[in-house]
């Protein structure tokens, strides 16, 4: 009996790719940039199962050149580069990686918060140009974090655990969800508004949505514009829910104080971009969930996500396990 055959589209922590080699017959994509769409699609022709990133896009048409493709284990929380019900209907398991990564990325937008209101790149870039002269009483003064105020857009795990740190600053935290949490209402201390009205009162605004059609320019001009001019916008989700052109205005005129992202749109943002240049905005590389345990924990469930699609069980974190037994997935299996 042969081993499953998988493409796995980007060198993974060995704690999910030992598994993976273990299980099944794995051809690793080598390059740090992506596979480009041509081999992607060359490279699953065959496979009965694929990891994939959140930079490789799963549609329709990868799904029907890849004929014995099974299983789909993006190794991401974040799965808007999978067309899941196209998946269901072909009877093709796709799983992703939430839980591991809650922690470690509200860690990260809070560091990112901090980072903006005190203006920490800013000191960093003023000492390296050797600009660094003496203590200056009015030198690079920033906006006081403790007790001011959290406007986070979601309160899904990322947005709850964000709360969490802002409660130990004293913040006082509002939320805009499109579900009403009053379990954590009560916990966290949370206040419930519209979106526009956190958006009003905020001096800070954290985006943790899933990007959806709905939420795609969640955050445009007309609501940047709602914002105070001494706001900062942190996003770590993804890039589309904020309107780049609108932003780069918002910054430039100094509609708002200030953004940090971790996340754009484009992603990659070109080095020549102007939030790449704008003193008032930090850009980081999609790193939010970057720290070695985590992907660790990220590549593991991949992996587990895999093998369980490929056995034609439910995956552990599953995104349409109701697609077990059904299409492609109803086929003998060859291992
Ligand atoms: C995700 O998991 O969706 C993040 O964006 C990357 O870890």
């Amino acid at each position: 009996m042969g081993k499953p055959r998988v493409f796995v589209a980007r060198v993974i922590p060995d704690a999910g790719l030992d598994r993976i080699r273990d299980f099944c017959d794995a051809t690793i994509w080598q390059d740090e940039l992506p596979p480009p769409r041509e081999v992607l699609l060359r490279e699953t022709r065959d496979a009965d199962g694929l990891v994939s990133l959140l930079t490789d896009r799963i549609d329709p048409e990868l799904m029907d050149a890849c004929p014995r493709l099974r299983v789909v284990s993006n190794m991401a929380v974040g799965f808007d580069n999978i067309d899941i019900p196209a998946a269901t209907a072909r009877g093709i398991l796709a799983g992703n990686t939430p839980g591991v990564l809650t922690e470690t990325t509200s860690d990260f937008a809070f560091a990112l918060l901090m980072a903006a209101a005190r203006r920490i790149v800013e000191g960093v870039d003023y000492v390296r140009a050797g600009r660094w002269q003496t203590w200056g009483p009015m030198l690079l003064m920033g906006a006081d974090v403790h007790h001011a105020t959290l406007g986070l857009v979601g309160l899904g795990r990322i947005g709850a655990e964000m709360a969490k740190r802002a409660k130990g600053f004293d913040m006082r935290v509002l939320y805009y969800d499109v579900v009403r949490r009053e379990d954590l209402e009560a916990s966290l201390g949370l206040t419930y508004a519209p979106l526009n009205d956190v958006l009003r009162q905020a001096d800070f605004v954290s985006v943790h949505t899933p990007l959806t059609p709905d939420t795609r320019h969640l955050i445009n001009r007309e609501r940047l514009g709602l914002m105070k001019p001494t706001t900062i916008l942190i996003n770590t989700s993804r890039g589309p829910v904020v309107e780049t052109d609108a932003l780069v205005e918002a910054l430039r005129t100094g509609r708002i104080a200030g953004a940090a992202l971790d996340v754009t749109d484009p992603e990659p943002l070109p080095a020549d971009h102007p939030l790449v240049s704008l003193p008032n905005c930090i850009v980081v590389p999609h790193i939010a969930s970057a720290s070695a345990a985590t992907r660790g924990k990220m590549a593991e469930i991949a992996a587990n996500n895999l093998i369980a699609g490929l056995k034609g069980e439910p995956l552990p974190a599953g995104l349409n396990n109701d697609a077990v037994g059904n299409g492609r997935n109803a086929l003998p299996r060859e291992w």
